[in-house]
């Protein structure tokens, strides 16, 4: 565990214009997608994220040539220089996503070698649908321990029925079947926005995919890919996510760029607790004010279009000092709701029965030492940590920079007090003062 900590301060009226950077959840896939392609690709609004830089350590172990512009946020892919397909495990184990090269190396060598991408806190996160319809597609593959080897002569088109709307599976098996001659059909495929910034990428690689509604995705194979330049989708969540901190703070933020069409229900919810929501033309742009008293909404996360999972956490927090009793269901992951207990240290009234929380607003949440369990709790208690009283101090901080550039800044400039701190241990025995914590570390 890292001596490294987020420090976060009561905070009021969090306000003013923010810019949104690129989707995690698009970025990563998109950069695997390039194994499709021989040549040189070029990706803007690409976030330096940990997991970013860690798939372009992957990338780079394949063979590519990677230039990343953190400054403008523009990634260089040559993936020419591609030269075998075998993921070193080190690299597996540091992000799951990793997995997503498996069809890309399939389509391109027939052959793929890597780690088992391995599960974290909120599940298993097993990837049986990726594997059952690579074999239904004429992979071999063979598990052995930790690893996964996966050899197909010839991958064959077919008919491919997901269980259950996997973003992963329909992603790894979109790239599987781009270079299969003939038609591959995904039945009960996922069409999160990220999964169609993935479609619109493969078509402009020449890919012949189209998205059939309700939800299937038919691709008919060609012979080559060419290399792409994209601008990634702009982060549904981040935007949610700043969006939650003005809500929660009684503030006032406009984020121009926020994909309002790909968080409706999300929006829908913060407008049922009574804040007031515009958005811009073209469902592009949310404005957001403030109730002074927040009603406690209840909400189930599901599939898109269904409520977001990445944003079960934050929306929890904010029902934490609301009016009245919040019923949260988390059906996608089976074990999401970890930062229930660290909400509960900070005051916060909620029983748990299976994957449902019972959130009963309180009147006031204390800033104590928390710890961030995942990507979106560590997001969850920043935001309970501008609501409490007193200092809140977070620790497990990789995870808030595994899916996150620089939202703290962000934070910091609509005028919270937030700030990453070494050896925090000064905050650990008691509360420190703003001006203490202002002046000793710099954003
Ligand atoms: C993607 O994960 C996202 N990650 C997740 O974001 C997101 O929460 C999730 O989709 C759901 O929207 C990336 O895009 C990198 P799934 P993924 O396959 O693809 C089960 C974040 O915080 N399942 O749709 O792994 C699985 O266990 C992360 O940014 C199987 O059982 O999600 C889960 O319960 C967290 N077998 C459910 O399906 C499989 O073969 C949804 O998983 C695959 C999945």
């Amino acid at each position: 565990m890292s001596n490294e900590y987020i420090i976060v301060e009561q905070s009021f009226g969090l306000s003013g214009e923010v810019q949104l950077t690129g989707a995690k959840n698009a970025v990563l896939v998109i950069m695997a997608s390039l194994i499709l392609t021989s040549g040189k690709s070029k990706l803007k609004n690409v976030p330096a994220s940990r997991d970013v830089l860690h798939m372009i350590t992957l990338l780079k172990d394949l063979g590519a040539q990677v230039f990343f512009d953190q400054e403008k946020n523009e990634l260089d892919v040559d993936t020419s220089t591609i030269v075998h397909y075998n993921v070193a495990p080190e690299i597996m184990k540091q992000m799951r996503a990793s997995v997503l090269v498996m069809g890309p190396l399939l389509a391109r060598f027939g052959c793929v070698d890597l780690a088992l991408p391995g599960g974290c806190v909120i599940g298993t996160r097993p990837i049986n649908y990726h594997i059952s319809n690579f074999e239904k597609m004429g992979a071999h593959v063979q598990i052995t321990g930790e690893s996964i080897s996966a050899r197909a002569s010839k991958l064959e088109a077919k008919k491919l029925i997901l269980e259950y709307p996997s973003v992963g599976a329909t992603e790894n098996l979109m790239m599987a079947a781009v270079l299969t001659p003939g038609t591959t059909k995904i039945i009960n495929a996922a069409v999160e926005p990220e999964v169609l910034d993935l479609v619109k990428v493969l078509q402009k690689m020449g890919a012949d995919i189209e998205v059939v509604p309700p939800a299937t995705i038919q691709i008919k194979g060609v012979a080559t890919l060419q290399p792409i330049k994209h601008e990634v989708i702009f982060d549904r969540l981040e935007a949610g996510s700043l969006l939650l901190a003005a809500a929660m703070t009684g503030g006032e933020i406009h984020l121009p760029q926020a994909p309002a069409y790909a968080l409706d229900l999300f929006l829908f919810k913060l407008q049922e607790m009574g804040h007031k929501i515009e958005v811009g033309n073209d469902d592009i742009g949310v404005r957001l004010k403030a109730t002074k008293s927040p009603r406690a909404v209840s909400f189930k996360t599901g599939p898109y279009p269904g409520f977001p999972t990445d944003l079960q956490a934050p929306m929890m927090a904010a029902q934490c000092l609301a009016s009245g009793t919040s019923v949260v269901q988390e059906t996608v992951f089976e074990n999401r709701l970890l930062h229930v207990r660290e909400l509960q240290k900070m005051g916060a009234q909620i029983s748990v029965q299976h994957n449902t929380a019972t959130v009963t607003g309180v009147e006031e949440l204390y800033g104590v030492p928390v710890i961030a369990t995942d990507i979106r709790a560590s997001c969850a208690l920043v935001l309970a940590g501008f609501v409490a009283k007193g200092t809140t101090v977070m620790s497990g901080i990789h995870h808030w920079r595994r899916g996150y550039e620089a939202l703290e800044k962000k934070l910091a400039m609509l005028g919270g007090t937030i700030a990453f701190q070494q050896h925090a241990s000064s905050h650990i025995k008691g509360c420190d003062s703003v001006e203490g914590i202002k002046k000793r570390v710099q954003l």
